[in-house]
């Protein structure tokens, strides 16, 4: 198995960073799709944390070069800004080890300012988006007005862009009463933007061509969750990218047949950030001894996490509408001392019990969840790493969660360092080279 491609399986922040980044030696490329730095990816290498929002979580292993697809949108400041503290950690960051595809998008200045006129204006109906201009970046993408990294090789296009761009947002500005925006301070803040970003922007369909072609291995990285997926997900509550299984085709110009295996990556309960509809949702004491002892707060915005019991029809739908072939189960330890933890196993709208996920929120939001109680487990899983040494009653109880969601449990994190982790060889097989990935040196 060449290609792999990692992405979540509900609303994000399911522990995603912590998995790219341990499976990353058994790789040589690591290739973002989607998103912005409105995604948070958290890992802990040896007790330190490490917050990765827009560069991809392979950065953080010596010689994986990390790709930056066209289907993300980038904001400069923000890309050096991350990239300056990954290199105060020692971490090389050069354009050897990054490319940007030119075909990526560019936040510009008024992309935050135009996000929160569309926020206010929703009120109660707010999306919560984490309001760093990702959405109106992808609406000007979608308006043919976008300005993308290889606008920056000319600054006479640039210019032009920003113009046209200003030209287009000053009457809502105007309607707004916000101060008109400065043409000449944003084509002189962008041009010199170009000359940092210039040396990362690369042809980017060409250059995974031409290394999957030597033989190397690319490790799709999604970013967000399949529910918040601009088709698939709770529209409107959703971003605005595609954060599903196409969207890594789209979003880096490779082929879908490039894609060898799929690895969804679920947690042992469910979390959404921002509005939207949330079956499971617990807003009692056990919902905030989850969010407490699962430390559930955005990587990004530091918001606090809904937390909520594990829903097995949601996980379900998303295995099926992305093709996942095994999962990756994370936080379970953050469950141990439950004397009892409910899956839900269906759903009830208007006295009938439907027979798939519905995503129309205005249906979700009033379904009535049906669940099953299973027992809980004693004793802590942190830090486990062999499955003989997992609690019986958590093995079963992961047991009912494939069976639910018709999809195989490969990976269990059992905590937050890379080694807290139990690989099930016979499932994970297939989609990784175990041999590459044991070598000396991975761990
Ligand atoms: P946006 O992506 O900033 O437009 O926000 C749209 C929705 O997606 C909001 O509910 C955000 O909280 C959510 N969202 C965006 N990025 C992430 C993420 O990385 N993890 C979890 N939720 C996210």
């Amino acid at each position: 198995m060449a290609n792999l491609l990692v992405l979540g399986t509900q609303w994000g922040d399911e522990g995603k960073g912590k998995i790219v980044d341990l499976l990353t030696p058994a790789f040589d490329v690591v290739a973002r799709f989607q998103g912005g730095h409105n995604a948070g990816h958290t890992v802990y290498v040896k007790g330190k944390k490490v917050v990765l929002h827009l560069i991809p979580s392979g950065i953080l292993r010596a010689g994986t070069l990390c790709v930056i697809g066209n289907g993300l949108v980038i904001s400069p400041p923000a890309f050096f800004k991350e990239a300056g503290d990954l290199e105060a950690q020692g971490v090389d960051i050069g354009p050897g080890r990054i490319a940007v595809s030119r075909g990526a998008h560019l936040i510009m200045p008024w992309h935050p300012l135009v996000e929160k006129i569309s926020e206010d204006r929703r009120g109660e109906k707010k999306i919560g988006t984490t309001c760093r201009g990702i959405g109106p970046a992808y609406e000007d993408k979608a308006a043919r007005l976008g300005v993308r990294a290889g606008d920056l090789a000319d600054l006479r296009i640039l210019r032009e862009k920003i113009e046209e761009n200003i030209a287009a947002k000053d009457p809502v500005f105007r309607a707004f009463g916000l101060p008109p925006l400065d043409a000449e301070a944003i084509f002189r803040e962008y041009a010199d933007w170009a000359a940092k970003l210039g040396p990362y922007v690369r042809d980017v369909p060409e250059l995974l061509h031409e290394r999957m072609a030597r033989g190397e291995s690319v490790l799709f990285e999604g970013a967000q969750g399949a529910l918040l997926d601009i088709d698939h997900g709770t529209y409107p509550f959703v971003t605005s990218s595609s954060s599903t299984a196409g969207g890594a085709a789209t979003g880096l110009g490779v082929g879908p047949k490039t894609i060898h295996g799929i690895l969804g990556i679920t947690k042992a309960y469910t979390t959404r950030v921002g509005s939207g509809p949330f079956p499971t949702e617990l807003r009692d004491e056990i919902g905030k001894g989850i969010a407490a002892c699962g430390d559930e707060f955005g990587a990004s915005t530091g918001r606090p996490r809904r937390c909520g019991w594990f829903d097995a029809v949601a996980v379900r739908y998303a295995c099926r509408t992305n093709g996942v072939d095994r999962i990756a189960l994370t936080k379970p330890d953050v469950l141990a001392g439950l004397s009892e933890i409910a899956v839900c196993t269906g759903y009830r709208y208007k006295g009938r019990r439907l027979s798939s996920f519905p995503t129309e929120s205005w249906i979700l939001e009033d379904v009535v969840p049906e669940f099953r109680t299973l027992p809980g487990w004693a004793g802590s899983l942190r830090g486990i790493s062999d499955l003989g040494a997992l609690p019986r009653t958590f093995v079963d109880y992961v047991r009912v969660l494939e069976d639910l969601v018709e999809t195989r449990v490969a990976i269990i994190s059992t905590g937050v360092e890379r080694g807290d982790t139990v690989l099930i060889d016979e499932e994970l097989g297939g989609l990784v080279d175990l041999a590459r990935l044991r070598a000396p040196g991975a761990a």
